[in-house]
């Protein structure tokens, strides 16, 4: 079965009816046309309907987000606290907030939330207090070759700082992780394991779970980049077992800058401050200060409250869409991506060339054809790819490469979009 775009969105109106936990705007979204739904999407780019494949990099977002953060300026715009009425209504929304993303990943207690930047600021977190407090001479440091520059510069400086050692797992010929290697390499010395759950190049879902259970018969700690993974596959941070979890916002529906970094609440209190300043701490004077509990540890200074409510917004959206329906979208443009790219000359993918565990990225490269130039001509028929070394040089070298192109597809993208890009291609070839 081929799905076209008014088909997969007429799943889409049912995110409306979700109730939301702050949602003014609720009546005006119900009455919204479901084309409406990403009204980016509404737009034509070089004079032909935009097709947007960018999607890795960061989603569109739905007319709910927009609204969602429009609501937030126009009534409840206040730095949260106990004291007037929008203050209090703010510092609710950010709770709530809290509250929706805790659910969304299973997470034990919303107090283990911290909404940050995005994936980058979020590791970054980790290692400069976890890894700061818990890295030493000696210990090894596990990652994989495919991981994206934001899980593997914060983890190579706290390990150069620490004098501890950076070991890299690597992949098969079709880009599946050397679980293999993975065994033999972990140790009474592994200290921490860093993986992408799903790489930004390769598209494949990496087993988290068998993973997570290796570190622990060997006492490490895991952090997972869920950059990738949390906008398509659903996650249960309790079920998988890690210590830490990550994911960006932008990714999945939810505002610019945004994310999430998930910590177990015993190592949330175990570990130093990353921020200090206001909000993090009360009974301050120059000699002594009372630490703030779990994530609120974290959140020095006034808060992004928007971009957490607009994320809470784009996981009612997701939700009421369904993770089954959204997977189930996923498989058929991974499906079609993959059988329809095969038949473009000259072209190579990198990584997984069959359908299972797979989200719809695909990078590839085409003989005697320069990503970027594929990029921009594409671009001229408004249709919007990534180009470059996608943050993740070591895995392109291992695959022979220094840069290559990608598309990545989400809940608005069809194949008919894929089609399109086909057959661009076929003409640039
Ligand atoms: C696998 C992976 N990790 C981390 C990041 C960094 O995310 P952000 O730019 O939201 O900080 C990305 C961004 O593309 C990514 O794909």
């Amino acid at each position: 079965m081929t799905l076209n775009r008014r088909h997969f969105l007429s799943l889409l109106p049912v995110a409306a009816v979700q109730p939301r936990v702050f949602s003014s705007s609720d009546a005006r979204l119900l009455q919204q046309p479901t084309a409406a739904s990403f009204p980016a999407l509404r737009q034509q780019v070089a004079g032909r309907p935009l097709a947007y494949l960018d999607s890795a990099a960061t989603t569109l977002r739905p007319q709910a987000v927009i609204d969602a953060l429009a609501d937030f300026y126009a009534t409840d715009n206040a730095n949260p606290a106990p004291v007037h009425t929008l203050a209090r209504r703010a510092a609710s929304r950010l709770t709530a907030a809290r509250q929706t993303v805790a659910r969304f990943i299973n997470a034990p207690s919303p107090n283990e939330i911290i909404f940050t930047r995005g994936s980058t600021e979020g590791i970054n977190l980790i290692a400069s207090t976890w890894g700061a407090a818990n890295l030493r001479p000696g210990d090894e440091v596990i990652l994989t070759i495919a991981e994206h520059n934001s899980n593997l510069l914060p983890w190579t400086r706290a390990a150069k700082q620490a004098g501890a050692t950076v070991r890299v797992v690597d992949l098969d010929e079709e880009g599946r992780l050397r679980i293999d290697q993975l065994k033999q390499m972990t140790s009474a010395k592994t200290r921490l394991i860093a993986f992408s759950h799903v790489s930004n190049v390769l598209g494949l879902v990496n087993p988290a779970k068998e993973i997570c259970a290796l570190a622990r018969q060997a006492g490490a700690r895991v952090v997972i980049d869920g950059a990738q993974s949390v906008p398509h596959v659903s996650v249960d941070v309790q079920d998988i077992g890690c210590d830490f979890y990550v994911f960006s916002g932008h990714k999945m529906l939810g505002p610019m800058a945004t994310g999430v970094v998930w910590g177990r609440l015993d190592l949330l209190d175990a570990m130093p401050a990353y921020h200090v300043g206001s909000n993090m701490a009360h009974d301050v004077d120059f000699e002594h200060a009372a630490i703030e509990h779990g994530a609120q540890k974290f959140q020095a200074g006034t808060p992004d409250v928007a971009g957490p409510v607009g994320l809470a917004a784009a996981i009612d959206f997701l939700t009421a869409m369904g993770k089954d329906a959204t997977w189930r979208h996923d498989q058929e443009l991974v499906r079609h991506g993959l059988a329809r790219l095969r038949e473009v000359k000259g072209l190579r993918i990198i990584g997984p060339v069959s359908a299972p565990n797979r989200v719809p990225v695909f990078t590839f490269v085409i003989d005697g054809k320069s990503p970027v130039v594929i990029a921009n001509a594409l671009d001229a028929r408004g249709i919007a790819i990534r180009a470059g070394d996608m943050a993740a040089l070591p895995l392109l070298k291992r695959f022979g490469v220094s840069a290559a192109a990608r598309v990545s597809a989400y809940v608005y993208s069809t194949t008919h979009d894929i089609d399109r890009l086909v057959q661009a291609l076929a003409d640039i070839a």
